[in-house]
């Protein structure tokens, strides 16, 4: 059984970036004194599974910050060579997400973080998400990059624990009802 989990955060009006990419008004109210959880969400998981858009912004970064395997999804970065540095670390796939998930099956991974706000919505419209942290920063940004767009129908959430941090970070985690058959 493949799971697919989510930990994102997202400003109190729905944008997980600028539209030019820009994640500073993130950061910037990222306190480095509370713990948000990430570390033990990332403990459990196989692999990462994100868009093109999010491994371009991560490779602006100084360095590549995941010990997990990366696997972008990218019409047009697939068939290109992956940087040096990162041989056996990311691979770049062309798949939809239920193919994205059988390919995993086969390979008896198990847990899956998925990333990008484009990779979430394509993943939720095909029932293919299990879990999400959302961690809701509480700045109004007007305009960006949405973590959730339009769908074929509603989808039902379960709340399974909400908190808030003195920062004014307010972190939900919510079951999705999934139609995934691996
Ligand atoms: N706030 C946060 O916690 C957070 C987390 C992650 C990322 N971000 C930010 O969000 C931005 C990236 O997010 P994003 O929504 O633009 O993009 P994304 O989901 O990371 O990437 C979208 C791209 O992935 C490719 N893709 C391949 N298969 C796909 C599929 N099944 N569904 C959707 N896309 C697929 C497409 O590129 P091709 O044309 O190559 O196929 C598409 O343009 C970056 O600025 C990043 O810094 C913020």
């Amino acid at each position: 059984m493949v799971t697919t989990h989510v930990f994102i955060a997202v400003s109190l009006d729905g944008f997980i970036a600028r539209e030019d990419g820009d994640i500073s008004w993130l950061l910037q109210r990222d306190d480095p004194t509370e713990d948000h959880g990430y570390d033990d969400f990332i403990l459990d998981k196989d692999v990462i599974v994100m868009g093109r858009g999010s491994y371009e912004k991560v490779m602006t970064f100084d360095a590549w910050p995941y010990s997990l395997p990366v696997l972008v999804l990218s019409k047009q970065l697939t068939g290109t060579p992956v940087p040096d540095a990162l041989k056996d670390k990311v691979q770049f796939i062309h798949s939809s997400p239920a193919e994205t998930i059988a390919r995993l099956a086969e390979q008896n991974i198990q847990r899956v973080y998925l990333d990008g706000g484009q990779v979430v919505q394509s993943f939720l419209r095909e029932g293919l998400i299990t879990d999400m942290v959302i961690t809701t920063v509480p700045v109004l940004i007007g305009t960006g990059k949405p973590l959730f767009g339009a769908l074929p129908g509603d989808i039902d959430l379960t709340l399974l624990s909400s908190r808030s941090f003195p920062s004014g970070l307010v972190q939900s985690t919510y079951r999705v009802q999934t139609k995934n058959p691996h």
